[in-house]
């Protein structure tokens, strides 16, 4: 084993994060654990782990289950493309692969929602294979041993990053280097204000040599976010409210929200205009409800909220009456939640 392995998986030993699904090695808990971390928080995903554990404890009852209860136990994690994806990939491992989790790279790579760094990650976390896994932390605490140049999210840099976390990896030993990498990354190599004096690597940190820890990753500069303005209809009759399902796929891909759409003024008069054109549904708004914010990814939106009466409603399987009472088992995302809480407590 090199210098560098050996320090890193001492430390390891010591200062391993406790964290609901370590110490397993049922494939399944390793899955969902890495379905969740893309791109979120650990405390985040901790809560929402253990609830879906509970509910879903095995590939068959995830495939088994229905796309509004997925999407409901995910609410709130966002992304929500990945409990979509992940349902779909336990019902195509129990009809190609008994109900197991194949112990093979490229078929893992093959199910819905699992890319490179899942693949690498599930490899070797639940079946010990000597894959790499380059997440973000493991991304900056490479970048900054071997002092990486080259803007680690470009393709040149995406190649040798991969590369560095090949060729360093504690061959038999993946699971765990491939995690104290993470754990490193997550609570010594931070992004702003690195603990060097207490990292077990410093010594050998190329960044840290030139005293350039801080300007590694190279990253590359942020696109300027777009802002949208929506208006939404709360369309309510004898305590049910009417909400459409959004497509299957794209943003919140088949979950609930209130009629809604764009619009470059928010006014009574373009909403009604947008809910004839969307919905065919003729409604007259009456007073503004509020403003609803949110942040996403890749852009902003401001919701303006109507209370609005509407005549002549035609039911189909995605404009539903729904009753107030019902709307928590529905699944919603962040801004339509906000709406619909403030039904019942208002
Ligand atoms: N982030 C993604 N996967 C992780 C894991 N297994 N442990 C800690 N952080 C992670």
């Amino acid at each position: 084993m090199s210098r560098f392995a050996d320090r890193l998986l001492a430390w390891y030993v010591l200062n391993q994060r406790s964290l609901p699904w370590r110490g397993h090695r049922d494939p399944y808990t390793v899955w969902v654990s890495e379905i969740m971390l893309q791109q979120t928080r650990v405390d985040a995903v901790i809560p929402y782990f253990l609830r879906w554990m509970r509910r879903f404890p095995s590939i068959p009852s995830l495939a088994r289950s229905s796309e509004r209860d997925v999407l409901r136990h995910w609410e709130g994690l966002g992304y929500y493309a990945r409990a979509r994806n992940f349902r779909r990939a336990a019902k195509i491992v129990m009809r190609e692969y008994g109900g197991v989790l194949p112990a093979d790279i490229e078929l893992l790579r093959g199910l819905p929602g699992i890319g490179r760094y899942t693949a690498g990650a599930i490899a070797s976390i639940a079946f010990g294979l000597d894959e790499p896994a380059l997440d973000a932390n493991i991304r900056r605490v490479l970048a900054r041993l071997f002092d990486v140049s080259v803007p680690a999210r470009s393709p040149a840099g995406e190649r040798i990053l991969w590369e560095l976390a090949r060729k360093h990896l504690s061959k038999g030993h993946a699971a765990d280097y491939n995690q104290a990498m993470m754990d490193l990354g997550a609570t010594i190599c931070l992004p702003a204000k690195p603990r060097c004096p207490e990292c077990p690597v410093r010594m050998l940190c190329a960044a840290r040599k030139l005293g350039l820890q801080e300007k590694r990753p190279v990253l590359t500069p942020k696109k300027a976010v777009p802002h949208h303005i929506y208006t939404a209809a709360v369309i309510l009759r004898r305590r049910r409210v009417l909400l459409a399902k959004r497509p299957s796929s794209g943003l919140l891909g088949g979950m609930w929200e209130f009629p809604s759409g764009k619009v470059s003024r928010p006014s009574p008069k373009e909403l009604a205009k947008v809910m004839r054109s969307l919905y065919h549904l003729d409604v007259t708004p009456g007073g503004p409800a509020g403003i609803v914010h949110h942040g996403y990814s890749h852009f902003t939106v401001d919701v303006h909220v109507f209370s609005c009466e509407a005549s002549k409603v035609q039911q189909t399987p995605d404009l539903h009456w729904v009753s107030v009472d019902a709307l928590d088992d529905v699944p919603m995302g962040w801004i339509d939640r906000r709406i619909a809480r403030s039904l019942n407590d208002g």
